[in-house]
């Protein structure tokens, strides 16, 4: 299989001064509901506490759709597929269940553990490549990139030739707002005929894979347009690899740098692997992003304050994930204790992560293999010299120079 991606085609830098490593952001202790500006300028609420966060993200007052009104320009920072209405992350109510009923039937965690020999065999794949690499290799070229790339592309009943293009496309779906809008509109169209034609083949000879299970499943339904169908299983390409490949780079950027203790029971023990990669889900942000925004549709009381009616509403996962009120202070600390409760790294609610369990299965399996296969990895470069590649909400770093 080749590696799907040079690293060098997703380069991006912002000015300003370095960026640091997501694990070491710093959040605001969690407080009642206060008003905040977009970058934009737009007026915002910012919710920051564990119950209040969860409130927001389950209670139907709160939408998305209200976020995107037709001919409204995008929310702020938002480009590319993020601010599609037909995405399913953009819909709500009957519209919303839907589309989730049709994906649930098709993804559910039953399924996805009866993906773990493949997945596994994958993970094995990436492993004696970069085993027999060269060193100092590069482990998001050799393992974090093509790792998830090559997974959603089985899932998705694609061949390797696929994979390049699917990153292509997925650099503009989720572009950091770098891009020139007429290059995001010709890739995202690009993509939705790539989506569209998927979606024909699978209906005229299905497979065994999750775009024929999806057409089967929306057929049945019924009702569903087909430009969601599409935007769905384009989101599912992108969202389906390019938050895991963040996720792992992000963790081993920290545990190579900070935490090498850790490695050997990593290694050992696939269990701890597994509760080590939720904490690291728990306590390591996908970006630099504070908050996941919802719509007030009416003047709703959240925590003791009034947001009122029309109000975009940033629920602050991040700082939520820290509330000394849920969970001990010291978030880093043991890693392979299990959380106090609940993490909100998937969010919570309607439109609560499809994809948690095959990310849990993956990163647990990935960072679990890597400090087995490889017990004495170490960074060839210090944490502050990573460059970042940047996407519409996430971060993560463009090259990890390793050697053992
Ligand atoms: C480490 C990996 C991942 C993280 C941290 C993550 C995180 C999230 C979060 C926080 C949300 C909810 C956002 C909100 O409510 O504002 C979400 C939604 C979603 N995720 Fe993931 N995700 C990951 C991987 C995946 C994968 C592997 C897939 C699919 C294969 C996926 C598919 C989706 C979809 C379809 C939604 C939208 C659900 C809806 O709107 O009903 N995600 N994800």
């Amino acid at each position: 299989m080749s590696c799907p991606a040079d690293a060098d085609a997703d380069a991006h830098t912002r000015p300003g001064p370095p960026l640091p490593p997501l694990h070491r952001l710093d959040f605001d202790p969690p407080g009642p509901p206060r008003p905040v500006e977009l970058p934009d300028g737009t007026p915002a609420w910012l919710v920051s506490r564990y119950a209040d966060v969860r409130m927001v993200l389950t209670d139907s007052r709160f939408g998305r759709a209200g976020l995107h009104p037709p001919d409204s320009p995008s929310l702020s920072g938002e480009s590319g597929l993020v601010s599609s209405t037909d995405l399913i992350f953009n819909q709500d109510g009957e519209d919303h269940l839907r589309l989730r009923r049709t994906m649930r039937r098709a993804f559910t965690p039953r399924a996805v553990a009866r993906w773990r020999p493949w997945i596994a065999e994958i993970v094995e794949q990436r492993l004696d490549e970069l085993a027999d690499s060269a060193r100092p290799a590069d482990l998001v070229a050799g393992f974090t990139l093509p790792l998830p790339v090559a997974v959603i592309s089985r899932v998705m009943g694609l061949d390797s030739e696929a994979q390049e293009p699917l990153r292509h496309w997925s650099r503009y779906a989720f572009s950091d707002g770098s891009h020139p809008e007429e290059e995001i509109a010709s890739a995202l169209k690009e993509f939705a005929a790539f989506g569209a034609g998927l979606l024909a083949e699978r209906r005229k000879e299905p497979g065994d894979d999750l775009p024929s299970a999806l057409v089967q499943a929306a057929d049945e339904e019924g009702g569903i347009p087909e430009s969601q169908l599409v935007d769905l299983v384009c989101g599912l390409v992108v969202g389906g690899h390019d938050s895991t490949m963040t996720m792992l780079g992000n963790s081993l950027l920290y545990l190579l740098g900070e935490r090498p203790e850790v490695w050997p029971r990593l290694g050992a023990d696939e269990q701890a692997a597994g509760t080590m990669a939720d904490r690291l889900l728990h306590l390591i942000p996908l970006g630099d992003d504070r908050g996941t925004a919802r719509h007030a549709a009416t003047d709703t009381e959240v925590g003791g304050v009034t947001i009122p009616a029309g109000a975009v509403v940033l629920a602050d996962c991040g700082a939520a994930n820290r509330d000394p009120e849920v969970f001990p202070p010291r978030p880093l600390g043991d890693l392979f204790a299990p959380l106090a409760a609940p993490t909100l790294a998937f969010g919570a609610g309607a439109h609560y992560c499809l994809g948690a369990w095959l990310a849990r299965l993956e990163l647990r399996l990935a960072l679990h293999r890597l400090a087995a296969r490889l017990p004495g990895l170490r960074l060839a470069q210090p944490p502050e010299s990573v460059e970042w590649h940047l996407g519409t909400t996430s971060r993560s770093p463009q090259r990890i120079a390793v050697t053992w």
